[in-house]
């Protein structure tokens, strides 16, 4: 069996390399090695023995030529960033998988399966219900409503607090082009794959953690941040209250996730979320980051807050479950894990310490009225 993974020189990509090789498949990457993510221009983590397209998903001759005698595709490349660039998002998300689709049908290849890389990104600002007026999926919180430093999602109806459920498959409502680009992404896979016979799995990640995990994409923000001011002892500066709760989930979880669909015909046709199931506030994530660099720096609730930040991200997880797979590592070896590697890597680069700066000079970080 031969699998192609693009997006493979990446971090979930490599590490699903890794693991497909010792499944005893013959592997093929298809990466570009956007200079973002690699900015030496390297593929550092390849295994020799892949067979490495350096190259554009989003081109024609390219993608077919790394279609070649493949069974198995995992669409993994993506762009991902704060830009305003949204024709791109759409672009090298959605219009690279309905080529891979277009190429598979087109010339009649024997392609047995594929699996796309989704996000828990998908739900926009999630999941609500109101005790008066039930259910609801919010617009993202108003930058009227975020410069009060009025932090909770509202009811629509009554403008009263509400409860963040779990998000689950059934209700997506992307607002940013990452997000739209995603769920374009799925719809076009899991649309055309049945339409033409072809399985077909869409993984909405949550927040993966682990080695060789970029340190320039947004999800993983908070961990590479915290962790790069923790080492500097500079104050981890805290968005909003800080009660804002997010879902981690281990890399060896992910590639675990990524092989039972694999494995399953159940799977085939359908989304599924791939998270830890579990509630952590950013507050709560900073002082592990403390606690585990036994670190005394101080936690800085200044009234900023990130325009366009969910309140509350957090996946169920037993759609995957009741396929056999379960997340086995807890946020902490979650986060060893990560440190043991930055430690390896020699820190976190410098020209990242400055993404607070940054992201107030773009106009992303933005001061509340109680602020500072
Ligand atoms: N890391 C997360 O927490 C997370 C969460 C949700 C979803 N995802 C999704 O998982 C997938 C992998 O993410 P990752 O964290 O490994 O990202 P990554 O940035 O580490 O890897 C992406 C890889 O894709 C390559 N690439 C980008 N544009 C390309 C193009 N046009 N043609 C060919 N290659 C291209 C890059 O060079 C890079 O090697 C992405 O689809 C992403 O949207 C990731």
């Amino acid at each position: 069996m031969r699998v192609l993974i693009t997006g493979g020189a990446g971090f979930i990509g490599s590490h699903l390399v890794d693991r497909f090789l010792k499944e005893g498949f013959q592997v093929r990457v298809l990466d570009s090695l956007d200079r973002k993510v690699h900015p030496s221009g390297q593929a550092t983590h390849l295994p020799r023995e892949v067979d490495f397209i350096r190259g554009d998903v989003t081109d024609r001759d390219t993608l077919l030529a790394a279609l070649k005698d493949v069974d198995v595709v995992s669409h993994q490349a993506a762009y991902q960033d704060y830009m305003p660039d949204f024709s791109r998002f759409l672009h090298v998300n959605a219009v690279s998988t309905a080529l891979l689709y277009e190429l598979i049908v087109q010339e009649k290849l024997q392609v047995k399966k594929v699996i796309v890389a989704s996000s828990q990104a998908v739900y926009g600002e999630g999941q609500y219900s109101c005790s008066v007026h039930g259910f609801f999926q919010p617009h993202p919180r108003s930058q009227d409503q975020l410069f009060r430093a009025d932090w909770d999602v509202k009811c629509p109806e009554c403008n009263q607090p509400s409860n963040a459920h779990l998000l689950t498959e059934e209700n997506t409502n992307p607002y940013n082009q990452y997000a739209v680009s995603k769920l374009a992404e799925e719809k076009i896979a899991l649309g055309i794959g049945w339409l033409h016979g072809i399985p077909t799995v869409a993984l909405r990640y949550s927040i993966t953690q682990g080695p060789r995990q970029s340190l320039f994409n947004q999800y993983s923000g908070v961990c590479r941040i915290f962790v790069g001011r923790a080492l500097q002892r500079e104050p981890l500066i805290v968005y909003e209250d800080g009660l804002q709760t997010r879902d981690f989930i281990h890399i060896d979880d992910v590639v675990a996730a990524n092989l039972r669909v694999l494995e399953s015909d159940d799977a085939n046709f359908q989304a599924f979320n791939v998270g830890s199931g579990k509630s952590t506030t950013v507050l709560e994530y900073a002082d592990l980051v403390r606690k585990k660099l036994s670190s005394d720096v101080e936690i800085s609730l200044g009234g900023e807050y990130r325009r366009g930040d969910n309140r509350n991200s957090v996946s169920k997880v037993d759609k995957l479950k009741r396929l056999g797979w379960r997340p086995k590592y807890d946020l902490s070896t979650i986060l060893d894990d990560f440190l043991t590697w930055v430690e390896s890597i020699g820190g976190i680069p410098a020209q990242i310490h400055d993404a607070h700066g940054a992201m107030r000079r773009a106009g992303v970080v933005l001061q509340a009225s109680n602020g500072r």
